[in-house]
């Protein structure tokens, strides 16, 4: 429909303007708006306003010319002029009908897969090799992986991209550690608590003479390729993102093993990227090493920054990483668009890496790359959320918590479900409620984690959306006649949800454009309101009921759910028939 009254008026303004005066950009950039109050119609633009300036003249003269020449449809059945000169569009409820008819007959659902795809790499996840996957780590999985599905559904070429830091001079403590314990056991170990792992290597590497001359004389040998170095590596990554893989399994995140491209992947470019700075300007020697000043980032005296790219010891650095990185998707996977999920913290790291790739040519002006970071997750008190003991909080340990309460929550439920749909009941709103307390706030703001609220069955959590969900199809359960029949609108409340369905596409595709899943939570927290408020102001299956006025609302109630079931699924979010 907004589509539909955009065209309308760029032909009307086209008519209108033969000999050219109005920037092509302004009509292509024509903004339609759905209504606060439907008294003054279903949609508006304030097209005349900005056609004022450019066209010197009275913005309400504009808005009537507009609609004088505004080509009938029988979708519109009135035009007004407001206020200033807005103009207001009223829709023909037939018009609504037939929209619903289409969508529910499309199994996209009236998501229109865009014209030309794009290749985008999302980056995010991240975790690090022999570490606990920290809390950022899962804002960036759970939040990445909602904004990959909906790229990939608008039919995108996504890339996704888990940038794992695998590599470093760590490794060589890690890798001494690994041969200890292997020895020490005579067999091959299962590392799984890397906590322990990690600060068991570290207090060896600080008290063992011995054990931290092998650990760098071992750093030395990984970077030459040695291959029992490599080997012993190679095993730390993999033992770690099995670990790893477990848990997206089971957050139910589309992320699988052909998806790790972590930064030992850059490395034979590194010594290439940094001569090439260096032959070309952009990057000097500095006391033994090699540095590059930007401008545009000062330090406190007021002078240009340096950005270390090599240390003066031959060894390379995070920053040299990802300029490399950035090149290689730009580059080599042909990049339009790269986005970074990562916390707001690295946003200077990831400006100075893109200043530096632009600078140098590696990234052309065309490639859009996009930092989308998020604020910290808080415990209840609002400081950042710790264990009791002040230790990082474990994923595994969060997910398996989150069960618990759920399967007491549900104990008081009578319920028909067998053990295993109970048990799959039970996986959905625990990884469910998880994943959407951190999807629905606006992710640049810090969140708090909070049991009772994100479990809650009221608010805007997934236990309610799921119930919603879950509801709609109890009632075609409970329907001795379930078919369908065409949507006729017959009150507000039908209206209200009809006109929120038909919003879908644009809720999706501005997830896809501004990289915010909580537009996508919002819509779907406002699509169940109004189902809620239809449910209870619109009788369905009661025996005064007509047989058309039922049907029609059976539709709304099937669409309704189809809409559910997609935005949620969008969202890396499970619904079921039952809960
Ligand atoms: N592994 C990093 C961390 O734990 C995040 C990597 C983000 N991506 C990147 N290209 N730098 O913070």
């Amino acid at each position: 429909m907004k589509q539909l009254i955009e065209n309308l008026i760029k032909n009307s303004i086209y008519s209108l303007d033969k000999d050219g005066s109005v920037n092509p950009s302004l009509i292509a950039n024509i903004r339609v708006d759905r209504t606060k109050d439907r008294a003054h119609g279903d949609f508006a633009t304030n097209i005349a306003m900005i056609l004022a300036k450019p066209l010197k003249k009275n913005p309400r003269q504009i808005a009537e010319d507009i609609i004088a020449a505004l080509p009938k449809d029988d979708h519109i059945s009135k035009v007004e002029i407001a206020g200033p000169g807005f103009i207001n569009f009223f829709v023909n409820k037939d018009a609504i009908s037939k929209a619903l008819k289409d969508m529910s007959a499309d199994p996209r659902l009236g998501i229109p897969k865009v014209k030309t795809p794009k290749t985008i790499v999302v980056d995010y996840s991240a975790p690090n090799v022999a570490k606990e996957m920290a809390v950022h780590h899962i804002r960036s999985t759970v939040i990445g992986d909602a904004v990959v599905r909906v790229l990939e559904f608008l039919g995108n070429n996504v890339i996704r991209a888990n940038h794992i830091g695998d590599w470093g001079t760590q490794f060589g403590m890690l890798i001494a550690y690994l041969e200890k314990k292997e020895n020490e056991s005579g067999q091959g170990m299962d590392l799984s608590d890397f906590e322990a792992f990690y600060r068991e290597a570290k207090e060896c590497y600080d008290t063992d003479e011995e054990f931290a001359v092998k650990a760098r004389h071992y750093v030395v040998l990984l970077q030459g390729g040695d291959e029992y170095c490599r080997k012993m590596w190679k095993k730390l990554v993999n033992m770690t993102m099995v670990q790893n893989q477990k848990l997206y399994d089971r957050l139910d995140v589309t992320l699988s093993d052909k998806d790790i491209m972590g930064e030992s992947l850059y490395n034979d470019m590194l010594p290439e990227v940094v001569d090439d700075l260096m032959k070309r300007g952009i990057a000097v020697e500095d006391q033994g090493a090699v540095v590059v000043y930007l401008p545009q980032f000062k330090n406190k005296e007021g002078k240009p920054l340096g950005n270390i790219i090599r240390k003066n010891d031959g060894g390379y650095l995070y920053t040299t990483t990802d300029i490399a990185c950035a090149k290689y998707r730009a580059q080599t996977l042909k990049a339009d668009r790269i986005l970074y999920f990562t916390d707001s913290r690295q946003q200077q790291h990831l400006e100075t890496v893109w200043a530096i790739c632009k600078k140098a040519g590696y990234v052309g002006d065309n490639v859009s790359m996009e930092h989308c970071p998020f604020g910290m997750m808080l415990g209840k008190d609002g400081k950042p959320f710790k264990t009791r003991s002040g230790g990082t909080v474990k994923l595994r340990d969060v997910l398996d918590e989150a069960e618990a309460r759920v399967t007491n929550l549900l104990k008081e439920r009578n319920s028909t479900l067998s053990e295993d749909e109970k048990k799959q009941v039970i996986h959905n709103i625990a990884i469910g409620a998880v994943k959407y307390a951190d999807l629905c706030k606006n992710r640049t703001t810090d969140y708090v984690f909070d049991w009772d609220q994100m479990l809650s069955f009221e608010g805007n959590t997934a236990p309610y959306l799921q119930y919603a969900y879950s509801r709609i199809r109890a009632i075609f359960r409970k329907a001795k006649d379930p078919s369908l029949g065409d949507i006729k609108i017959t009150c507000d409340a039908e209206e209200d949800l009809a006109n929120k369905i038909l919003a879908f596409a644009e809720a999706v595709q501005s997830v896809g454009d501004k990289t915010l899943p909580n537009l996508l939570c919002n819509y779907i927290f406002e699509l169940s309101n109004l189902f809620m408020h239809f449910y209870e102001a619109c009788p369905i299956l009661k025996d005064d009921v007509p047989e058309d006025v039922r049907k029609s609302r059976l539709a709304l109630c099937d669409l309704t759910a189809k809409v559910l079931k997609q935005g949620l699924s969008l969202l890396g979010i499970n619904v079921m028939e039952q809960m």
